[in-house]
């Protein structure tokens, strides 16, 4: 492992520190090389750019790993449920008994969405998107419990706990209740005895009764979803609330900011375009052929929705973990979905096919999530949101990591500037 390394400008050779993380991540540090040499370093979107140290998710796209915290996906998957994992990523240790049993009673305390707050609901179209809703809802958190958000690292930090547990609990109960005001339908209050899932069904589909939300599976399923998109390091939305936190703003602006970057279909989007996409194989009788082909032919608006990322180069492991959940789902519900047995010949047909094997595109987490979600009764409309459900934790972990940094700065990156060079201001009269 190189020790040092430098950048040769002309004949003058400029030091740069190499950084190297826990898991041998390397970086070369070029905080400094602005000042000393008047350089900046270009990165468009940052693919490159190490934006921050952190020690909440460890995640190797080239191999198919991801572990929160140092423990791998796939023993959370197997071991854990969402309420626990969320602990873990925030606080960074699984919690002994007793902080197990504090941190659900926290959440259960703050589930419900005071009168105040419910008007809000009504200032909104019934045909609003779910995520814009969202956003504005879990900013106006902000404004409704000014003392746990004072623009303040100290006096915030000070409150984290139940500014955290606020916020998981609360999103997932508006997340619920958007899904009632959208179809004119009354408020389902969340129950202190029900756990996080089945408060979250409960809320969602009892009234009418929906029988099959009672069925274990169900709550298990919608359990697995949550976690599996708990954290997944510095992404657009991710990037966005350290961003946002970094000027100082309170949790709840800066997740309201995350949700508001989720929202695009490049990000937290894509899993309704799955559903989509296979909706239209199905709705054409096609086997698939078709889409394959024309995702072939590299226009950006045919591609294989569900299929490569932009860092998993090998596979998602998230993806493996839902493509298995997503059959045994099915299969416990005594549930046949058409789409399930499209999405299972695409995967097999595009893994066959060398344009797909060559640029290494395996399914990612959006393949299968969607087709889990429709069999739980959660309609298009909803999966970005329950993504941000999900995600949420893993936002809370990041602004908590920013706010406590004592050596931590405003996230400001700076351009290449490439318009008019200095110009005079024109007249109205002496325009063209
Ligand atoms: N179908 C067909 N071709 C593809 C696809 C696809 N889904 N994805 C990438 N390619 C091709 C692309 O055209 C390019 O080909 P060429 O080398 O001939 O120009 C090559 O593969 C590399 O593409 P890229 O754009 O450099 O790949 P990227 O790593 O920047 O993009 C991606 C990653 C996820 C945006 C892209 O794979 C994609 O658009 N996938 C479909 C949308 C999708 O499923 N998104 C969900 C991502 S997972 C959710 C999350 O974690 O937020």
């Amino acid at each position: 492992m190189p020790q040092s390394a430098s950048l040769k400008l002309d004949d003058k050779e400029y030091p740069l520190p190499v950084l190297v993380g826990t898991e041998g991540e390397k970086a070369i540090d070029t905080r400094k090389l602005r000042a000393d040499t008047g350089f900046i370093c270009y990165d468009q979107g940052y693919g490159n750019t190490g934006s921050c140290e952190s020690a909440i998710t460890f995640l190797d796209g080239d191999n198919g790993i991801l572990r929160h915290r140092g423990i791998p996906i796939e023993q959370l998957a197997t071991f854990s449920d969402f309420v626990e994992t969320a602990y873990l990523v925030i606080y960074g240790e699984l919690p002994n008994k007793s902080k197990r049993k504090a941190f659900g009673m926290l959440l259960r305390q703050n589930a419900a969405i005071e009168t105040q707050m419910q008007r809000i609901f009504e200032g909104f179209p019934k045909d609003a998107p779910p995520m814009a809703m969202l956003s504005s809802i879990v900013a106006s958190l902000a404004a409704h419990y000014p003392s746990l958000a004072t623009n303040n690292f100290e006096k915030d930090l000070a409150n984290f706990d139940l500014a955290a547990a606020m916020a998981i609990s609360k999103v997932r109960t508006i997340g619920a209740m958007i899904y009632r005001y959208q179809r004119g339908l009354p408020y389902i209050f969340p129950k202190q005895d029900l756990p996080f899932c089945d408060n979250f069904l409960h809320m969602m589909l009892s009234e009418p009764y929906q029988e099959f939300i009672a069925e274990p599976e169900v709550a298990r399923a919608l359990n697995l979803l949550f976690l599996l998109h708990t954290d997944h390091e510095q992404n657009c939305s991710t990037s966005t609330v350290r961003t946002v936190g970094s000027s100082a703003a309170n949790l709840f602006t800066s997740l309201s900011a995350g949700i508001c970057a989720l929202s695009g279909p490049l990000h937290g989007g894509a899993n309704v375009s799955v559903v989509q996409m296979l909706q239209a194989i199905h709705d054409e009788g096609d086997d698939g052929t078709r889409f394959i082909a024309a995702a072939k032919n590299g226009s950006k608006s045919n591609r294989l929705m569900g299929f490569g990322h932009a860092v998993y180069k090998n596979f998602d492991p998230r993806a493996r973990i839902i493509g298995k959940a997503c059959e045994e789902v099915l299969n416990k519900l005594g549930k046949e979905d058409p789409l399930l047995t499209i999405a299972k010949k695409l995967e097999e047909a595009a893994l066959k096919d060398d344009y797909f094997l060559s640029r290494k595109l395996y399914p990612n987490v959006d393949f299968y999530s969607g087709i889990i979600m429709r069999a739980l009764g959660i309609p298009n409309s909803m999966f970005t949101v329950i993504f941000a459900i999900g995600r949420t934790p893993g936002w809370i972990a990041n602004w908590r990591e920013v706010a406590s940094n004592p050596k931590g700065r405003i996230y400001r990156p700076r351009q290449i500037y490439i318009g008019p060079v200095k110009r005079d201001y024109v007249p109205m009269a002496q325009r063209g």
